[in-house]
């Protein structure tokens, strides 16, 4: 029995140390099916559908600078001729894109 609860407290907290390593990389995941083709890869908007929409840079310092909050309403409302992603991703699968976002702006 006393060994079971501490195999069961482990697992628990291992689950919650994977947690930031797997938000990590189901926002990659998500970044990459869903908006390299426009933002590019490298979220500099270097794609032919980038070019043509005059995309700024995800790392352009206004994006830096906003915070995740705004990046994560832009996301789900959308903005100028980019539509919102409300109803076509959770509000946990755009949270994990802004996080990955913040990855590239480093
Ligand atoms: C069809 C191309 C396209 C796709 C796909 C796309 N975007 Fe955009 N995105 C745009 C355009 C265009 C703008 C700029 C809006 C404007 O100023 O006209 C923009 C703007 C943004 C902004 C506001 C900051 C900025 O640099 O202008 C954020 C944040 C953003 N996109 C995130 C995302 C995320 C996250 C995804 C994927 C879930 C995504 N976009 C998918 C075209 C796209």
């Amino acid at each position: 029995m006393k060994h079971n609860s501490q195999i069961a407290i482990l697992s628990l907290l291992s689950a919650f140390l994977a947690i930031p390593a797997m938000a990590q990389q189901t926002g990659e995941a998500t970044y990459k099916a869903k908006c390299a083709m426009c933002h590019g890869a490298d979220g500099t908007g270097n794609t032919p559908i980038g070019k043509s929409m005059k995309l700024r840079s995800l790392k352009s310092p206004e994006d830096v600078k906003a915070t995740d909050a705004e990046l994560f309403k832009q996301t789900k409302d959308g903005v100028g001729k980019m539509q919102g992603y409300a109803g076509k991703l959770t509000d946990a699968q755009i949270q994990d894109v802004v996080t990955y976002i913040r990855t590239l702006q480093k």
